[in-house]
């Protein structure tokens, strides 16, 4: 028969010490190399790669901490880091009574993080016909995939052209993907690849920046085509990939449907693939 008056406090409770939390690791542990906190709202992050870890850029896993009771807290993370990448990024919100970002905005280098080595996803360029112009629509966090896939050579190998729109609600929620597309063109190998061919369209809706709007109003006004001389949507040879909230998914659906476009999956490639950038 179990007596609780034989166990440490904690153990009695069901809790656990730090010190035996980090000793029940799970293989699924990698260990965080950098953090860099963008606002007080998104941060970013890199860890180690598991070594059995394979996927294609676009893709998402779980990751996660364990919660004070020893067990994994989980949630799905769009690998922002590209398939090629020795170590991976992840770029995430911090929700303030969030069950895990509330502990995991406080992450520091060295620390572990759980990182389960099974992508899945259909922000894949498998998941798309093949076509001549690539538009990566986001919002907030929605970017994190478009991270993966405009560092990854064989985007710029299936398409001419790759447009990476990012709409945030505030100036700085913007400063990650800015980021990233600056790396890329300042980087000798990549900027070589991307260069002429990556265009970044960033716009705000609640502060300031020079591109204001949804982008889903920028579409229907032409504004957008406009901004960037090319023509409006064509099935024949545009491709979309969308991710963001439940409301800009839905929308740009019915915008992409309305042209005659397919959403497509792994199995059955199509014109446009989405997928929720969050849950809620
Ligand atoms: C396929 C997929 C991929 C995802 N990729 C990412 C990613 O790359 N980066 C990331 O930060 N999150 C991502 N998420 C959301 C993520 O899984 C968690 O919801 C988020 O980390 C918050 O976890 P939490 O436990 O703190 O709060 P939760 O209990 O999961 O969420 C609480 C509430 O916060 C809001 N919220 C949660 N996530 C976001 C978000 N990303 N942006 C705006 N509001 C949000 C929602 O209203 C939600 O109901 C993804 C979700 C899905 C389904
Ligand atoms: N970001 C913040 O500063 C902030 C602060 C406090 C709380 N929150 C909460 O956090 C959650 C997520 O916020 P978030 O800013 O990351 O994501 P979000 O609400 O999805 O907004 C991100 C961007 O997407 C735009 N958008 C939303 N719906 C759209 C649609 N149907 N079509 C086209 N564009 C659309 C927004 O424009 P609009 O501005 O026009 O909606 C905004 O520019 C929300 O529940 C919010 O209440 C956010």
């Amino acid at each position: 028969m179990n007596d609780a008056s034989n166990l440490p406090i904690g153990r009695a409770s069901g809790l656990q010490s730090d010190a035996e939390l980090k000793a029940a690791r799970l293989p699924d542990a990698q260990t965080v190399l950098s953090v860099h906190h963008w606002n007080e709202r998104l941060f970013s992050f890199t860890t180690t790669r598991p070594l059995s870890l394979r996927f294609r850029s676009g893709e998402f896993l779980m990751i996660g901490l364990m919660d004070g009771r020893g067990k994994p807290l989980l949630r799905a993370y769009s690998i922002a880091s590209p398939s090629w990448g020795e170590e991976l990024e992840f770029y995430s919100i911090k929700v303030p009574d969030g069950p895990l970002t509330s502990r995991l905005q406080h992450i520091k280098v060295g620390e572990e993080i759980i990182i389960r080595p099974k992508p899945v996803g259909s922000l894949v360029i498998d998941a798309l016909l093949p076509g001549k112009r690539l538009y990566l629509i986001a919002t907030g966090t929605g970017v994190a995939p478009f991270a993966s896939l405009v560092r990854d050579p064989e985007v710029y190998e299936k398409f001419d052209q790759v447009i990476l729109t990012h709409t945030t609600r505030s100036a700085s929620a913007l400063h990650f993907s800015r980021h990233v597309v600056d790396s890329i063109l300042a980087d000798e190998l990549m900027g070589e690849i991307a260069g002429g061919k990556l265009w970044y369209y960033p716009t705000s809706t609640r502060e300031e920046t020079p591109k204001m709007g949804r982008i889903t109003n920028l579409i229907q006004s032409g504004e957008l085509f406009a901004d960037l001389n090319v023509p409006p949507f064509d099935p024949a040879v545009d491709r979309v990939m969308i991710c963001g909230s439940m409301g800009l998914n839905m929308d740009m659906k019915a915008i992409l449907e309305d042209v005659g476009m397919r959403e497509g999956s792994n199995s059955e490639p199509g014109e446009y693939v989405l997928e929720k950038a969050f849950v809620g």
